[in-house]
């Protein structure tokens, strides 16, 4: 039996924005996991991909556009040159909400990729890595920018421009967050294309809503490399207004976040898709419980701290 993972993400600044090439900056969550274990199976079955969590089985050989993990695995074994396919049963489980701007999807197809790269006897870099996953981003979300494998990928914080390679990016100061769930599921592809139909109608609009969450990012990234990340609250603050703007936010988001500033967190901002899933909170270490408290009090599906940098 072989066993692979991989992490869930955070958006912390960036999203949306970041497929009209404005940079990003995300990290790994690993309190949350995508798990793929490979085991033999009977001879001539070809590969078969169990999802207990979703009750489903599908026959690697001859996968659609529409399962996108199945793509995946096959593309893998492709590129691992594993022909005939091996007859493997390979099972996905995963602790990350679906569609809730965790990553789900990026972590279960890293975990997958890694897992049939180790039943192949072999591993594979971070960035070939990323590159496999980002073929089942296209079909999981349309027009990715890529950031989502990318960190997942490289299991490390990111500074992310769409087309690049990720650039190094140093955490002087390692930082608390606090990940409250709607528990509003909201797929990612459906508030990436609203925003795609909303900058094709006011592009000039659209493109300075980009320009202006570009500018925060930097902003955080000059304090993240400080070490004085006290701004990142209003940064995070000032991200969420412009996500806000480009309307991906929602009532539940908007409350969560104002919980979590009423709790004593520095600033809070809706995380990947928007509309429903996750948002974030910058807090003092000795404070994180607290709001993690308050937005459990406040209706929050989950919500949990994770230090980033650390
Ligand atoms: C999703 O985690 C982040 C978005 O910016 C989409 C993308 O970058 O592909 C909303």
């Amino acid at each position: 039996m072989i066993q692979a993972s991989a992490p869930g993400k955070i958006i912390l600044f960036g999203e949306h924005a970041v497929v009209y090439g404005r940079p990003a900056i995300a990290a790994p969550v690993s309190t949350v996991q995508a798990t793929a274990t490979v085991t033999q199976a009977a001879l001539g079955g070809g590969l078969l991909l169990e999802l207990p969590d979703i009750g489903e089985r599908v026959p690697v050989s001859g996968a659609s556009t529409q399962t996108p993990l199945a793509m995946v695995a096959m593309l893998a074994l492709q590129a691992l040159g594993c022909e005939p396919t091996p007859d493997w049963t390979l099972t996905v489980r995963s602790t990350i909400p679906v569609a809730s701007g965790l990553g789900s999807g990026a972590a279960a197809a890293t975990a997958i990729v890694r897992a049939l790269a180790a039943a192949a006897g072999t591993t594979l870099s971070p960035a070939q890595v990323s590159a496999l996953v980002y073929e089942s981003e296209k079909l999981f979300h349309g027009t990715p920018s890529g950031v989502d494998n990318t960190v997942i990928a490289y299991g490390l914080p990111v500074w992310f421009v769409r087309g690049d390679p990720p650039q190094p990016f140093i955490i002087a100061q390692p930082f608390t967050v606090v990940i409250g769930d709607t528990g509003i599921p909201s797929p990612t592809s459906i508030t990436v294309g609203d925003v795609r139909r909303a900058w094709q109608a006011e592009s000039a609009r659209f493109e300075g809503l980009f320009d202006a969450v570009g500018e925060v990012v930097h902003a955080a990234r000059r304090s993240i490399e400080s070490g004085d990340v006290t701004p990142l609250g209003a940064l995070m603050d000032q991200n969420h207004s412009l996500l806000q703007e480009m309307g991906v936010s929602s009532p539940e988001l908007d409350r969560l976040c104002r919980v979590a500033r009423q709790a004593g967190a520095l600033g809070a901002k809706l995380s990947g898709g928007g509309r429903g899933g996750n948002m974030i909170a910058l807090a003092q270490p000795d404070a994180a419980e607290q709001v993690v408290a308050a937005l459990l009090r406040a209706g929050a599906a989950r919500a949990f701290s994770t230090l980033i940098g650390s």
